[in-house]
Order: C-alpha cells, then sequence, then structure tokens
C-alpha cells in the first residue's frame, strides 16, 4: 500500500493508474477504522480494480461544540488495517491541503440536509459534501462508496453526484453491526462498558418498531414507543422518525422506507436506520 500525503503525490499516483486502465474506487473515511470500514474496502475491491482510501478528520464538518479535538485519530492501527484489507492507496492530505488559506467555496445540498442530522447539526451536510466533492475531484474514481449507517449521509452524496454531474456511481454498503447488532461506529469507544451495554438498545428499539410497522401496526404509534423504550434505556433522543428510503422525504407507505434514529448515551451521539419491509 502506498501512502500519500501531498496532493502532487496523489494527481501523479492516479494519473499512473489511470494510464494502466484501471478502475479506480474510492473508499472515503476518518479513520479510527473498524470492521464497517473494511466492509467497505472489501465491496470496493469487488467493484473496481484499485482501491484508494481517504482518512481526513474533516474540520468543517464538525460543529463548534462537537468532538473533533478528540475525535480518535489511529495512524498506525488505521495502516495495518487497510494494509490487510489489500487497499492500493492511502490519501492522508494535511488540513492546510484540503483547505489552504483563502479557501471560501461550500457545496450545500437543500432539502436532504434541512431535516434530522441536518437540522441537529447545521454546518455538518455542507462539510461532508464539500469534502467529498473535493476526494471525487482529487481521486476522480469511477465508483465511490459509503455505508448505509449514514444514511442520511449517503442519500445527500447522491443528490450532489447527480446536480454536480460527477460521473461516479456511488454504491452503499449495509451496516456492519457488532454480534449484539449495535452498529459499528468510530464513536463507540466514547461509551462507557455500562453505556455500551444500554446502547443495544437503540437498534432493538428500531427492529421492534419496524416490525409492527411492517405488520400493519400504526406508524405513529410505533415510532412513539421506540422513543420510550429509547429514553427508559436512558438515551437523550434527538430523532426517531420513518422516511421514504430513496428521497429521504416523507414517509410514504406504498414505497419502500428506513426508521432513522439519533440518540445520545452519554458522551456518544448514536445513529442507526432499519429497513421496513414492504408488504
Ligand atoms: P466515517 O464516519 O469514518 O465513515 C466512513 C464511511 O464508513 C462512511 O461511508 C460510513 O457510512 C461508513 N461506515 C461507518 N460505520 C459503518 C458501519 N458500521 N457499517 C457500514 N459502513 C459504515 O462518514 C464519514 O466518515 C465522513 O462523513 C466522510 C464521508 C469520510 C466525509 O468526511
Amino acid at each position: 500500500m502506498q501512502t500519500i500525503r501531498q496532493p502532487s503525490a496523489l494527481c501523479d499516483a492516479i494519473a499512473a493508474l489511470r494510464g494502466e486502465g484501471a478502475r479506480i474506487a474510492l473508499v472515503p473515511t476518518m479513520g479510527a477504522l473498524h470492521e464497517g470500514h473494511i466492509a467497505l474496502v472489501e465491496a470496493a475491491k469487488r467493484a473496481a480494480d484499485k482501491v484508494v482510501v481517504s482518512i481526513f478528520v474533516n474540520p468543517t464538518q464538525f460543529g463548534p461544540n462537537e468532538d473533533l479535538d478528540q475525535y480518535p485519530r489511529r495512524e498506525q492501527a488505521d495502516s495495518r488495517l487497510l494494509t490487510e484489507a489489500g487497499t492500493d492507496i492511502l490519501w492522508m492530505p494535511a488540513v492546510e491541503a484540503m483547505y489552504p488559506d483563502g479557501f471560501a467555496t461550500s457545496i450545500h445540498v437543500a432539502g436532504i440536509t434541512a431535516t434530522h442530522d441536518g437540522a441537529s447539526r447545521p454546518t455538518h451536510f455542507d462539510g461532508v459534501a464539500t469534502v467529498v466533492a473535493k476526494l471525487f475531484n482529487q481521486v476522480r474514481p469511477d465508483v465511490a462508496l459509503f455505508g448505509e449507517k449514514d444514511y442520511q449521509q449517503l442519500c445527500v452524496i447522491r443528490r450532489m453526484t447527480q446536480d454536480l454531474d460527477f460521473d461516479i456511481a456511488i454504491q452503499g454498503v449495509p451496516t456492519q453491526r457488532a454480534d449484539d447488532g449495535l452498529a459499528l461506529s468510530s464513536r463507540n469507544i466514547y461509551l462507557t462498558e455500562e453505556e455500551r451495554a444500554k446502547a443495544v438498545t437503540l437498534p432493538r428499539a428500531l427492529g421492534v418498531a419496524a416490525r409492527d410497522i411492517a405488520r400493519g401496526g400504526e406508524v405513529a404509534a410505533a415510532l412513539e414507543q421506540a422513543r420510550e423504550t429509547l429514553t427508559k434505556a436512558g438515551f437523550d433522543v434527538d430523532y426517531v422518525d420513518i422516511v421514504e428510503e430513496d428521497t429521504f422525504g416523507p414517509h410514504n407507505p406504498e414505497k419502500p422506507s428506513r426508521i432513522i434514529a439519533a440518540a445520545k448515551m452519554g458522551a456518544a451521539r448514536l445513529i442507526d436506520n432499519v429497513v421496513v419491509e414492504v408488504r
């Protein structure tokens, strides 16, 4: 695996791959890698000839009171995991290389970013869209892979890719979970042992609601039940809602949908989502 930190070196490496006629996959990450990220790398290997993984803790997607400074940074362990997974290029730009003095552009994807995580974290998706657009232009991949765990993010990236004519296939990868069902996340390390044990209530409560709704149960009641279960387990619930899967718009009983949730357990803000099987 080649580790590259300078934009000019990345440009040369990408040009070399393109020269060979290789199909390139990009997996953008913020590091502190776990099996969820590795599942993206494995899917990327199946989707292309060469895999580029970026690790960049992107300051512009963190709000003023969020965890930018505490966000875990584990360069050596990440590098080892990516080598084992068969990554070809690790792209690790410095903040100054991504946002040099005078940087003034931001990408705002309207609509999708107005609700849920976008409402709770007002500048978050602008930061995500801007950095992902930069990564797309730097790497010029044929395909880019994103986890379904961050479902609203996946929808924002799809919208941006279409709207800005990026000639890149966006592939979603199913959420990877711990044995008890908790979605893997770099932020799970903020949980104490006791909180970690209670956190499993999040996927369980969403699963119960999804099954209720799939069986014809009342949607509002199922969502309220999930909120109550989470609150009782010690979560501070931000939202539990149901959206149309393709558009992230309001729920339409005729269309595939997902239950999405965000809730705080101690210092960790956890998000998750589950599919509601259509009858
Ligand atoms: P990060 O949180 O590091 O996640 C990188 C990618 O891994 C995202 O596409 C995310 O959805 C995916 N991922 C995380 N946990 C997962 C899990 N348990 N199962 C499947 N996929 C999982 O998301 C970001 O970084 C950033 O916002 C980024 C897109 C890199 C832009 O800075």
